[in-house]
C-alpha cells in the first residue's frame, strides 16, 4: 500500500520528490506575476495578497501568457483576446476562453515557493 493511501484526498500533501521549487517568494511582488519555466513546465506565480497561486501561464484559448495579463481581485485578463480566468480556481471568467486553466498545488516554505504538478490547487 502506498504510503500516503490513506491520507484525506482534499490535503495538499505530496511525497517530497514530486515538489518543484519555482522561485523565492520575494520575487513575486503583491498585486502580480511572473513567468517561471521549470522543464516542460511555463507557470505563472501570482501573488494575491501575500497568497500564492500557480496555474498555467499559456492562456487556454491561444497564445496568451497570462503572467503577462491583467489582475483584478482574484481574475487575471489575458491580454491577447481579453478572455479572463480565476486565479484561485481557473475556472473561466470571461469569454472568448471556454477551457479552465490548469492550476497546481503550492507550498511556500522557508521563503521558497513550490508546486506539485501532479496535483491542482485546492480551493
Ligand atoms: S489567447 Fe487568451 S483570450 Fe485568446
Amino acid at each position: 500500500m502506498h504510503p500516503n493511501a490513506n491520507r484525506s484526498a482534499d490535503m495538499v500533501v505530496a511525497d517530497e520528490e514530486n515538489w518543484i521549487d519555482l522561485c523565492a517568494f520575494g520575487d513575486v511582488i503583491e498585486g502580480e506575476s511572473i513567468r517561471v519555466e521549470h522543464g516542460d513546465l511555463s507557470v505563472a506565480v501570482f501573488n494575491l495578497a501575500g497568497k500564492i497561486y500557480v496555474i498555467d501561464d499559456l492562456c487556454t484559448h491561444g497564445p496568451g501568457s497570462l503572467s503577462e495579463g491583467y489582475i483584478d481581485g482574484e481574475t487575471v485578463e489575458c491580454d491577447f483576446h481579453g478572455g479572463a480566468f480565476n486565479i484561485c480556481t481557473g475556472a473561466v471568467a470571461a469569454a472568448p476562453c471556454t477551457e479552465p486553466a490548469r492550476t497546481y498545488a503550492v507550498s511556500v516554505e522557508d521563503g521558497r515557493i513550490r508546486i506539485d504538478p501532479d496535483r491542482r490547487a485546492q480551493v
